[in-house]
């Protein structure tokens, strides 16, 4: 498991002035997704960036970008950001009245169907979604801001979400507070994507390749000690 666990930087914690730049340096710091944080001040109490700030973003690296949307309701927004080249879609359950209709409208897009849960929504939430999906993002903070503290309840439900999971192909991504000190104890759980944002953005672009590694080795000397 360890070794196909695949490391998604926030650029929400990069420097926003040169937001190319950045993303460059992280892709080949060995990213292998951009983690994109929409927020609209509203489903999250912050907002970020749009589309556009996507779309610009778009030449400056080939990477996966990982598009995570904490905007309600998210319905009139998709197409935008697909448009803009996003190449996963991950709603919230909760910023969306119609979730499978949500789901359905980002596969119509040809694009990778994600959903993400806010920590206290239990995983019931997508019980009859799971033939939808190629992606579930747990939530492992309150969605609006990087550099909070992991909430160790939900390593238990990335468990629960393993399980329910089973054999098809979805990934489950963590999102929230992942370091080289928590990344074990979720990859352990199941998850198989993880989202960092401030453990990898901290100390400027000559560290991400090592901040990077130190998640991925933290992962590996975890699963080996097992
Ligand atoms: C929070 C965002 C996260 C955040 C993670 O709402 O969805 O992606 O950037 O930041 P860190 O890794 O600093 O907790
Ligand atoms: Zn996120």
């Amino acid at each position: 498991m360890s070794a196909s666990v695949l490391i998604a930087p926030s650029i929400l914690s990069a420097d926003f002035s040169k937001l190319g730049q950045e993303v460059r340096d992280v892709a080949a710091g060995d990213a292998d997704w951009i983690h994109l944080d929409v927020m609209d001040g509203h489903f999250p109490p912050n907002i970020t960036f749009g589309p556009q700030l996507v779309a610009a973003l778009r030449p400056h690296v080939d990477k996966t970008f990982d598009c995570h949307l904490m905007i309600e309701p998210c319905d009139p927004h998709i197409e935008a950001f697909a448009k803009a080249g996003c190449d996963i879609i991950t709603v919230h359950a909760e910023g969306t009245k119609h979730l499978d209709r949500s789901l359905q409208a980002i596969r119509a897009l040809g694009k990778e169907v994600g959903v993400s849960l806010n920590p206290a929504t239990p995983e019931s939430a997508i019980e009859y979604v799971l033939n939808r999906l190629d992606l579930i993002l747990l939530m492992t903070v309150n969605p609006g801001f990087g550099g909070q503290a992991f909430i160790p309840a939900i390593v238990e439900k990335v468990r629960r979400v393993k399980r329910i999971v089973g054999a098809r192909d979805i990934r489950i991504e963590i999102d929230g507070g992942i370091a080289p000190a928590t990344a074990p104890l979720v990859v352990d759980a199941g998850a198989d994507a993880l989202v960092a944002g401030s453990a990898v953005f901290a100390g400027g672009p000559s560290a991400y390749a090592a901040k990077i590694a130190a998640i991925r080795t933290g992962v590996t000397n975890e699963s080996r000690a097992a």
